[in-house]
């Protein structure tokens, strides 16, 4: 089973950028932890980020046929992206939603998620531990669809 883990912009500054709201990892220290879950899971992982909305697109695109389940934190397109969104429906692969802060405590326009109806589901106010629940379900919802 693959896994493709998107990344949206700013979080290459994971680490440095409001280390209060998003913890004190980088994202290379997230993927490390996501890898040794992955070699439990025995699950192989992609992991990318990018800061362009398109280029995500791209990845989602191009995911279909070589990918089981996308887990992605989509960071701001999350609130504004109807072109993620119409990728994800595109492809139909089945995709996790994910946030390091709990988007629903913040500020009102973090409440609303435009991926959120074409996604599996939703996880998030876990800190990096909601890429590792995201890989979880991730297994989950292949195991399912088999
Ligand atoms: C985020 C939450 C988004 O609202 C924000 O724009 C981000 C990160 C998170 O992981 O908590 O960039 O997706």
């Amino acid at each position: 089973m693959k896994i493709l883990f998107l990344n949206g912009p700013n979080l290459n500054l994971l680490g440095t950028r409001e280390p209060e709201v998003y913890g004190s990892m980088t994202l290379a220290d997230i993927e490390a932890e996501v890898r040794q879950r992955a070699k439990e899971l025995k699950v192989e992982v992609d992991f990318r980020q990018s800061n362009l909305e398109g280029e995500l697109v791209n990845w989602i695109q191009e995911a279909k046929g070589k990918f089981q389940v996308i887990v992605l934190n989509a960071a701001a397109y999350t609130h504004t992206s109807v072109a993620l969104r119409d990728a994800i429906s595109a492809v139909g692969i089945p995709t996790v939603e994910i946030h390091l802060s709990n988007v629903h405590a913040r500020e009102e326009f973090r409440h609303k998620s435009l991926i959120a109806p074409v996604c599996r589901g939703q996880i998030c106010g876990f800190g990096s531990k909601s890429y590792i629940l995201g890989m979880e379900s991730a297994v989950y919802v292949n195991a399912e669809n088999k």
